[in-house]
């Protein structure tokens, strides 16, 4: 890129590692509207904050009502907000930080672009599995009806595809297990990639 020259006088990502006493990596959750994916997100920050790790979460909240606020939900704008994402992944990855994302992405191409932006050896993918009816029955904001009422377009499961991951580090099912059991499974997996010691 012209006039952009990256340089070597900041304080490196091992340092900052080292301020804070953990590896960095990027916990990406993927899973359909309503699969508890911010449920796991916040009670693994809690989890991990017990312990002493320094994490930051990003989901729709954040990410869509501010950075990405002008993109929707074609596949083309899907595709962008997670490219973003990614990249701002990187961004606290070379702070020190862990951080937790909670995004539908729902394809295997959209995971695997963030996968290569952030790259693998960082990159824990979680798929929060939860049949689509289950999602349907809890359907937390309302949405899954307004889409099987037609009042929303590409609503990811009913009118927008969702790839079943083919990359997954781990599964939680949260069809089967109970929010607690979720978190343990995930932490217990999680907490062996992020401590230094
Ligand atoms: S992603 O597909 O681009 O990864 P993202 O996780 O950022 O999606 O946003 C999903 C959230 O946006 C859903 O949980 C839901 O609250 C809201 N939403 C609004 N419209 C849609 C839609 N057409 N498909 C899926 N989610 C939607």
């Amino acid at each position: 890129m012209p006039h952009i020259h990256p340089t070597d006088i900041y304080l490196t990502r091992s340092d900052k590692e080292a301020y804070l006493h953990q590896n960095a990596k990027v916990i990406w959750i993927t899973g359909l509207s309503g699969s508890g994916k911010s449920t796991l997100a916040s009670g693994l920050e809690q989890a991990l904050a017990e312990r002493g790790f320094f994490t930051q979460v990003l989901d729709g909240d954040n990410i869509r009502s501010g950075v990405n606020n002008n993109l929707g939900f074609t596949e083309e704008d899907r595709t962008e907000n997670i490219r973003r994402i990614a990249e701002v992944n990187k961004l606290f990855l070379n702070c020190g930080i862990i951080t937790i994302n909670a995004f539908i992405s729902p394809t295997n191409n959209i995971r695997h672009m963030a996968r290569e932006i952030i790259g693998t050896e960082d990159f824990v993918e979680i798929f929060v599995d939860a049949p689509i009816e289950l999602c349907i029955q809890r359907d937390p904001k309302g949405l899954y009806k307004k889409a099987l009422d037609g009042k929303i377009k590409n609503f990811t499961g009913i009118d927008a595809p969702f790839d079943i991951p083919d990359d997954a580090d781990l599964t939680i099912n949260t069809g089967d297990l109970s929010i607690e059991e979720g978190i343990k499974k995930a932490l217990k997996y999680i907490i062996e990639h992020v401590n230094k010691d």
